[in-house]
């Protein structure tokens, strides 16, 4: 007599969704808060996502057995004090530096481990990045005994086309084979840093007026618009890791301090959000390359963005 037994396709589907929650929720960290604080996990990894990029990466690294947790969720709930065998810390760079929401979370953390690992992603100039983290972390006392970047699409919109980015093979599994195998090792490395990548930087931040302590943080408001092209669907209200979208009566509201990690412009199916242009032509001055082009990383889902960055729940 055959044991299998025979399910309704509202069943399967049922199942299947509470599978593909269940797995978007253990990438955001949600289900293992509680279970991983200080109780020594083999291998804890952070992360922090616009579009998608650095969860990949974190994923990728993680294998298996490891703990992913998302920035802006442990920020939410307060959760700063972390222990395990290896900690490890995704993130993109914005002007070579950290969001700013890693800078406060690196800045508050108590992070417990024999090795330490941190890997960049980017998507076109690097400079001196791996020694900005080295200075930022080792000021807060949870320095890093491996840092790596790894080149990506660059979802920096107003120099780049995503169509066009999304073409170029930017050897990204090879790329993630070798850091894992490094990782493996727990290998003790910072990637080497030229002077000129230090130049290059010092000029990036006259140029833009960015100030080094802080990086990217824009008031959302001054930055983005909403157009009439707007359906309500609510997106943005979840994506954003710093909740800065309000659905109302009236419509989308948005403003509060920004990122600026574009999660919210890349991934509105209507592309209604769009860049502010700025009267005195300050940085960044709000063209952009291809306002038809939008971008999420390929692996990742979103509702996975959803989970990673959402301040609703
Ligand atoms: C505000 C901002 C600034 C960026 N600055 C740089 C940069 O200085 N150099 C670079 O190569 N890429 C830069 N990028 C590209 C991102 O670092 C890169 O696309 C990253 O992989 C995005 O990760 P995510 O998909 O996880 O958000 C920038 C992107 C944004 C949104
Ligand atoms: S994601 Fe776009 S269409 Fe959806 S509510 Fe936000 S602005 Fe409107
Ligand atoms: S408003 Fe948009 S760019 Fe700014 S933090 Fe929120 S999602 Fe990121």
């Amino acid at each position: 007599m055959s044991t299998d037994k025979k399910i309704s396709r509202r069943d399967a589907l049922k199942r299947m969704g509470i599978a593909v929650v269940s797995t978007a929720f253990a990438s955001s960290g949600l289900l293992s808060v509680a279970s991983c604080e200080k109780k020594g996990n083999k291998r804890i990894i952070f992360y922090f996502t616009g579009t998608g990029n650095c969860l990949h990466v974190a994923r990728q690294l993680a294998g298996d057995d490891a703990e992913l947790l998302s920035i802006p969720q442990m920020m939410k709930h307060g959760k700063y004090e972390f222990e395990a065998d290896e900690i490890g810390i995704v993130y993109p760079i914005y002007g070579h530096m950290p969001p700013y929401m890693v800078r406060q979370f690196i800045q508050k953390a108590n992070l417990k481990a024999n090795y330490k690992f941190a890997v960049l992603t980017y998507g076109a100039r690097k400079c001196d990045a791996v020694e900005i983290w080295d200075n930022i972390s080792r000021n807060a006392g949870n320095s890093f005994n491996y840092i790596s970047t790894i080149v990506m699409v660059d979802n920096w919109l107003p120099n780049f086309d995503m169509n066009e980015q999304m073409k170029i093979d930017k050897h990204i599994p090879e790329n993630l084979q070798k850091i894992t195998a490094d990782l493996n090792l727990r290998k003790h490395w910072h990637e080497p840093v030229t002077e000129e990548e230090r130049q290059q930087h010092q000029g990036f931040l006259e140029r833009s007026g960015l100030d080094p302590e802080v990086g990217f943080l824009m008031k959302s408001e001054k930055h983005f618009t909403v157009t009439n092209a707007c359906i309500d669907c609510g997106i943005c209200t979840y994506v954003c890791p710093r909740g800065n979208y309000e659905l109302t009566s009236k419509g989308v509201k948005m403003s509060g301090d920004c990122e600026f990690c574009f999660a919210c412009i890349q991934n509105c199916p209507q592309k209604a959000i769009q860049f502010v242009k700025s009267e005195d032509g300050s940085f960044p001055d709000g063209t952009e390359k291809n306002p038809n082009a939008r971008y999420r990383n390929e692996h990742v889902s979103l509702m996975d963005l959803k989970l990673a960055n959402n301040q609703k729940l």
